[in-house]
């Protein structure tokens, strides 16, 4: 285990170490300890350092561990997962399940990480991923139809998202279309669904999903729009607890959809619409439409009414925004 992980454990307890007694537990030396620990500063995570008393991380955190996630899920959704990998540091943990895609993975199979050094975001916009307790991670599913079959298939995971903070208690949770999970109108989590294969099937898809758990106070400055964490909703869930539920949710929703697509979904989405009739205009690539949201089809598509008229719209470069 590189060192940076093995002193976060021992500091995820919450107390002071010192510089001393950590190099002693950890065979290494002092100024090794510091080093470690200044680059995980230099990371943006907040270590109190108290002369006398030596380091403490400022807001605690539970690293993920594979085991203990996978005990929380009970047999019926567990004997779905097929693997589950948990990473320290990572570039993307959609771009590492797309390239492993191609060794022969199985559906139902996870990457988790505690940090991303290359989060992604829709249309190439950066993801902030720092350590310090958020949850990034990616689910990889196979499909024997083309990608065509896909559509609305991020707004099936967005579903599973909101069931899981259901179940941890927390409520007044929204979805923006195609793919971002709102808190009182502000960015709790982002869904990236990734795509691949031949146009008549078979393909893969991987669903990345980013959950604001704990985000440290540097690495939020990054961020260009509201955004909210878990820790300022409802402090004090564990991170495995969390992490159990959404891979949980997401294993029922995305065998649910294997089935019968979106079809089951299109109601529940309709209900936490945060859009629903209100006005909005919509980022196409090459102009803006200013209108009234009129909430989904039953493909997925964003209904839009201007003027009366009712057009729609599929996910693909469009944003959605609203007004005033
Ligand atoms: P749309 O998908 O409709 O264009 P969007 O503006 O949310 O909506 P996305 O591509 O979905 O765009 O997400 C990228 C946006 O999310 C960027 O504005 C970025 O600043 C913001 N962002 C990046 N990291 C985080 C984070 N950890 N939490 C909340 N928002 C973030
Ligand atoms: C968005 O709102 O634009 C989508 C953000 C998706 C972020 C997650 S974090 C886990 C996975 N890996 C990535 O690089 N991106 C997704």
């Amino acid at each position: 285990m590189p060192l940076d992980q093995t002193l976060l454990k021992i500091l995820s307890n919450g107390q002071f170490h010192s510089g001393e007694a950590l190099g002693a537990q950890l065979g290494v030396t002092r100024s090794a300890v510091w080093k470690s620990l200044q680059s995980m500063q230099q990371q943006g995570l907040d270590i109190h350092s108290v002369p006398g008393r030596g380091y403490k991380l400022a807001r605690p955190f539970e690293l993920l561990e594979k085991n203990t996630i996978l005990e929380y899920l009970d047999g019926g959704s567990g004997q779905l997962c097929s693997g589950l990998e948990i990473h320290f540091e990572i570039g993307s943990t959609n771009r590492h399940l797309m390239q492993q895609a191609r060794t022969g993975l199985k559906s139902g199979y996870f990457c988790l990480a505690e940090q991303q050094l290359q989060g992604r975001g829709r249309r190439g916009r950066d993801w902030v991923s720092p350590l310090g307790g958020n949850i990034y991670l990616s689910l990889l599913w196979r499909f024997a139809e083309g990608p065509a079959s896909l559509a609305g298939l991020s707004l099936a995971a967005g579903i599973a998202v909101t069931r899981a903070l259901n179940v941890l208690g927390i409520t007044e949770h929204g979805l923006k279309w195609p793919n971002d999970v709102l808190w009182k109108g502000k960015k709790l989590a982002g869904i990236l669904l990734e795509v691949a294969g031949e146009a008549t099937g078979p393909c893969h898809a991987v669903i990345g999903i980013g959950l604001n758990v704990a985000m440290p106070k540097e690495a939020a400055s990054a961020i260009e729009q509201a955004w909210v964490d878990i820790e300022s909703i409802r402090p004090g869930l564990g991170r495995n607890r969390i992490a159990a539920e959404l891979v949980h949710q997401l294993l029922v929703v995305l065998a649910q959809f294997q089935q019968s697509g979106l079809s089951g979904f299109v109601d529940e989405w309709r209900s936490l619409d945060h859009f629903a009739n209100q006005e909005v205009v919509l980022h196409l690539p090459v102009r803006k439409i200013e209108g009234i949201a009129r909430s989904i089809d039953e493909q997925g598509s964003l209904c839009l009414e201007v003027e009366g008229k009712v057009s729609r719209y599929g996910s693909g470069e469009v944003s959605l925004r609203g007004l005033g």
